[in-house]
């Protein structure tokens, strides 16, 4: 038999060595919000003038849809957690398959481009590990505004009608205060003729955020934070310098993360009415809260008890601190309950945790939990990218030493989240390297049944 080239097999994906019995003292910086930076981005596109965004964080998912503005033409180059965008070589691109997959958000864009160039060509995002992730109400939104929008081949395809400049306002209800399709219809009416309403429109503050932006490049709205948008289009819309928000989730798991390993933290910045609840859930477990100085926050957890939470659309309890809380309350005195409501498949850390001694019951889309003593170290594997960091938080206060897959998912949402959490007493190391194994097949041995593993320097 001719000879068969060696199968490069790595055998260990990058992954985190957390030690446990951790205590955390110090302080966390709080980056940019990914939530805003994400759609603020595919906001430049409004405009021709040059763009500036500031406060935005280094995460693999800012990179990609830096990546597929260029491919529409954008000139976008970064400077520290600043952006200098370009938007005015904009031409009608069909988006590669590979990153609109590979990012949701980049759906964002079919808003300004239809608005700016009249059309739009997007490939369907697909689902991803937490859910099916329609986007129905974001087409129904543009179809009100006046747009012909067909999806075939699983590339939707919006165009304004040729007899017709502009999008046309128009009065529209959503059936769900859907972040995305909210911040679709909003930017895509900014331009349109006419004054249009959205009315159960989302109101949380990374939407607040981008309207804080849009007006500042000249849009017209009104109604921010609450359920009734008004946005008066105009003709067009200036460049202007904006920063994001800061990360409330990012914060959230921050806090979360003293609370877990109850320890003293001091977290900023975060603007407390952005996680009201959160703060409210948590004080309400045991910890003391504190403003010690205009959004810099002090946690001191004392005994952590049960809590119930259900997650809802703000102002309520964001979806994406569930899992983390889960953790915290996986060693929480007494039995709560955790209900998603917003997505059909985010509870993929209960199976890891349950896996480090966690007591938890789940049905369907609501877990109980019965607090246990302590949790054990294991070798686990993050879903999604809240439940890696939720296992990460666990990890943390659990006894011995853990190792976490899934650092893909972690490196879309948090920026540098294992050197911050060393930063304050955490022992985390990223072994990025693996052991790789080339695995040399049996024909070229010439012995059927053996297969030689060749260890190559690691
Ligand atoms: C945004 O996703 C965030 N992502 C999510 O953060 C966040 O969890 C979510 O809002 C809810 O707060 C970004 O902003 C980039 P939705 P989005 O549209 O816009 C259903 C994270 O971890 N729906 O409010 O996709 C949908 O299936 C990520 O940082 C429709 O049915 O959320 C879901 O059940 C995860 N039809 C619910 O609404 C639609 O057309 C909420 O979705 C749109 C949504």
């Amino acid at each position: 038999m001719g000879s068969v080239a060696p199968i490069s097999k790595a055998i260990k994906t990058p992954h985190l060595e957390v030690e446990g019995s951790c205590s955390l003292t110090g302080r966390i910086k709080i980056s940019g919000a990914k939530n805003s930076a994400l759609v603020l981005m595919a906001a430049s596109l409004l405009t021709k003038d040059k763009v500036r965004l500031n406060n935005i964080p280094s995460l693999t998912d800012i990179d990609v849809m830096g990546e597929i503005l260029i491919r529409m033409g954008i000139e976008i180059n970064r400077d520290d957690n600043s952006l200098f965008i370009n938007p005015k070589g904009l031409r009608d691109a069909l988006l590669p398959n590979e990153l609109v997959h590979s990012l949701r958000a980049s759906f964002f864009c079919i808003g300004p481009l239809l608005a700016r160039l009249g059309k739009a060509k997007i490939p369907l995002p697909g689902g991803c590990q937490i859910g099916l992730r329609p986007i129905d109400e974001h087409i129904k939104g543009l179809r009100a505004l006046g747009a012909i929008v067909e999806i075939d081949e699983n590339i939707i395809s919006a165009t304004i009608p040729s007899n017709k400049k502009r999008l046309q306002a128009a009065n529209i209800v959503l059936d769900f205060p859907s972040v995305g399709a909210t911040e679709t219809i909003l930017m895509a009416a900014t331009l349109a003729d006419g004054t249009t309403t959205i009315e159960n429109a989302a109101r949380e503050p990374e939407v607040q955020d981008l309207i804080e932006m849009l007006v500042m490049m000249g849009a017209q709205i009104k109604g921010s934070g609450s359920s009734k948008l008004t946005i008066k289009g105009v003709e067009k819309l200036n460049g202007c310098i904006h920063s994001a928000i800061p990360d409330r989730i990012e914060a959230g798991t921050f806090l979360i993360a003293a609370a877990i390993t109850r320890s003293q933290l001091v977290v900023g910045p975060v603007i407390p009415a952005h996680l009201e609840v959160v703060l409210n859930k948590l004080q309400e477990c045991g910890c003391l809260i504190e403003e010690i100085e205009k959004n810099l926050l002090r946690i001191i957890p004392t005994q952590i008890k049960a809590v119930n939470i259900k997650t809802k659309p703000f102002p309520g309890f964001p979806t994406d601190l569930q899992a983390p809380f889960m953790a915290l309350m996986s060693t929480a005195n007494g039995t709560s309950e955790i209900t998603e409501t917003i997505f059909e498949n985010r509870m993929q850390h209960v199976y890891e945790l349950i896996k480090m001694g966690a007591s938890i019951n789940l049905n369907e889309r609501t877990a109980q939990i019965q607090g246990v003593e302590e949790l054990t170290g294991k070798s686990l594997m993050g879903g999604d990218l809240r439940s890696t960091a939720a296992i990460v938080l666990a990890s943390l206060a659990a006894k011995g030493l853990s190792t976490i897959e899934g650092l893909n998912h972690l490196d879309r949402g948090y920026e540098s989240f294992e050197t911050k959490l060393n930063s304050i007493g955490a022992t985390i190391s990223r072994i990025e390297s693996h052991t790789s194994q080339n695995i040399v097949s049996a024909c070229e041995l010439g012995t059927h049944n053996k297969v030689v593993i060749k260890q190559n320097a690691a």
